[in-house]
């Protein structure tokens, strides 16, 4: 399928991209979820009964993020050429929390999980952007209570951030791709079959068929530093 230069595109990414910059994925055998339990620092319960243990989870992969070593890949960059190039829109919609696809150069962004790098405050709403940890006796800057402070990701069982505005650019896409993700996690998972019935060709890259495969009418596998750029370069040449 020969896309057109002024097709929109929609591109949901997940951890896998981000795996070849030196951050774990989840569900991989050496993955996060296999160390720690999504009960235990990634619910809203979890938050409640144990806060501190929460907060040292975020602040240890915030810390993480800070390192010298981890920096966008040959993926995040492929995209952000792919949108400072394609004369149609171009959304990333990504599930990872970090901030490569933005250090990479994408602007039209959005990160439907939330992001590691703000806060959120329970008790006013104020997200405020967060480079250092967090612990249970800050103080919210806009509302000045102390306590409320929380990192600024959904956990399961909170709806995912800015769900209209992504509903609405899949319904108007044409090409849908989906990068280094697992096809486990809903509203996400079902974000191909929404923009497939809406008429948009759909690609899955990564290094394996996810559990959504079947549904894709494409499929890439390899590690997406060789096979997103790779793709992304075959999109160009349209232009
Ligand atoms: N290149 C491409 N794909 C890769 C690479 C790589 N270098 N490394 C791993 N992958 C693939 C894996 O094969 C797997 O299918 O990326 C996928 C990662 O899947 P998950 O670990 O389940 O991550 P993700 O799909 O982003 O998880 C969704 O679950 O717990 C949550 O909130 C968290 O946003 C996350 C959500």
């Amino acid at each position: 399928m020969t896309p057109n230069p002024t097709d929109a595109v929609v591109i949901l990414t997940g951890a896998g991209i981000s795996q070849e910059s030196g951050i774990a994925t989840f569900r991989e055998a050496d993955g996060i979820w296999a160390k720690v339990r999504i009960e235990d620092v990634a619910t809203p319960d979890a938050f409640q009964r144990d806060p501190d243990g929460v907060h040292a989870f975020y602040n240890a992969r915030r810390r993480g993020l800070a390192e010298p070593g981890i920096a966008p890949n040959a993926a995040h960059h492929a995209l952000a050429t792919l949108e400072a190039r394609w004369p149609g829109p171009v959304l990333v919609v990504t599930q990872n929390i970090d901030d490569l696809h933005e250090r990479a150069g994408s602007r039209t962004l959005i990160h439907m999980h939330g992001e590691l790098l703000k806060s959120r405050c329970a008790h006013c709403g104020a997200v405020a952007p967060c480079p250092g940890d967090l612990a249970t006796d800050m103080t919210c800057d806009a509302c000045g209570r102390t306590g409320g402070l929380r990192p600024h990701v959904v956990w399961f069982g909170e709806v995912p951030l800015e769900m209209e505005r992504i509903y609405a650019a899949l319904e108007a896409c044409a090409l849908f791709l989906s990068i280094g993700t697992s096809g486990h996690v809903y509203p996400a998972a079902g974000f191909v079959s929404i923009a497939r019935t809406a008429g948009a060709h759909t690609v899955e890259l990564n290094l394996e068929a996810s559990a959504g495969a079947t549904l894709f009418a494409d499929h890439i596998h390899g590690r997406a530093t060789e096979v997103v750029p790779a793709y992304v370069d075959r999109l160009l040449q349209a232009v």
